[in-house]
């Protein structure tokens, strides 16, 4: 089936209770991955590009391939697809061009006021192309910062703050900072816990789906319990890139002979077919 709305993801995630999952690809095996994990269980994703890989593989090649895959690998499960992190409008307005039906506007680097008032223009132009709008407050730690945890606290989401920014720029969904770390580092050094405490006061001031970013790495009883406090959306790229990289190594050192690509991306595309699945289960995505 082709791609759907992710108005329509929301409704039903939002009415049952459960999180999408939102996978990032890069290419044609991470997209099938993707798109059979969520054929086999029935379930509803997002599937997400970033800026840097519509550097790498093209806007239009990344989305028809997206496009096309879900046409024919879906049949039961539903994708929508989704623009990650986009931090220059121009981002916005080509992937609006490309059929995208969500957007993000990640001005989360700014001061308040001008994250309100880069995100507000963003989403005013989606909404006017009728697609949902993403936007972002608090900081995230980066690969770098992860170690400086307890002085994180100052980047985290702020619940009235929260409440204003969703005033005042009009997004359809909100990422929050309350201790999730994107990247690797918190997988080899140590996942921090998240402060649900603060996902609590934000859900009770704010009253769009909230989205959940690096989740990779972050154990299934934490989430489970972010998604009970209104997390709709969770963000997976990490953990598939792990899953794909490391298949790729081990494939090719166990035969110094091989050399047809096929070979060794089609046991890399069935790691990632795994994890997204298990995601997909946790979230409760699956059978919806
Ligand atoms: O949160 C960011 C995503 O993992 C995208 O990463 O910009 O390297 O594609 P990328
Ligand atoms: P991870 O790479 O930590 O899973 O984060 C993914 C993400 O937030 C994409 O926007
Ligand atoms: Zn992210």
């Amino acid at each position: 089936m082709p791609l759907v709305h992710i108005k329509n993801l929301l409704k039903d995630a939002s009415r049952g209770k459960f999180a999408l999952g939102a996978f990032n690809t890069q290419n044609l095996e991470t997209t099938l991955a993707i798109m059979r994990a969520a054929e086999k269980n029935r379930a509803s994703c997002v599937i997400q590009v970033s800026e840097a890989t519509i550097d790498y593989a093209g806007l239009e090649t990344i989305a028809e391939i997206v496009k096309t895959a879900a046409k024919k690998e879906l049949k039961r499960g539903r994708a929508a697809l989704h623009l990650d992190h986009g931090k220059k409008f121009e981002s916005i307005v080509n992937c609006i061009k490309a059929g995208f039906s969500s957007i993000m506007m990640d001005a989360s680097h700014l001061p308040f006021k001008e994250n309100i008032a880069a995100t507000k223009k963003a989403v005013q132009y989606a909404h006017k192309h009728g697609v949902f709008a993403q936007g972002e407050l608090g900081r995230l730690a980066g690969v770098e910062d992860v170690v400086r945890v307890a002085g994180h606290e100052a980047f985290m989401t702020h619940p009235d703050e929260a409440a204003e920014f969703v005033k005042k720029t009009g997004v359809d969904t909100l990422a929050v900072s309350i201790g999730n770390v994107h990247g690797i580092m918190k997988i080899r050094k140590g996942v921090p816990k998240l402060d649900l405490e603060r996902l609590k006061e934000i859900g009770k001031k704010v009253k769009v789906p909230l989205v959940l970013h690096g989740a990779s790495g972050i154990p299934e009883e934490e989430i489970k319990k972010a998604i009970k406090l209104g997390i709709r959306i969770i963000n997976i790229d990490t953990e598939i890139r792990l899953a794909f990289t490391n298949s790729l190594r081990t494939t090719l050192s166990g035969d110094k002979n091989i050399f047809d690509p096929r070979k060794v991306l089609t046991p890399a595309m069935e790691e990632v077919e795994k994890v997204v699945a298990k995601k997909m289960k946790i979230f409760g995505s699956a059978k919806k």
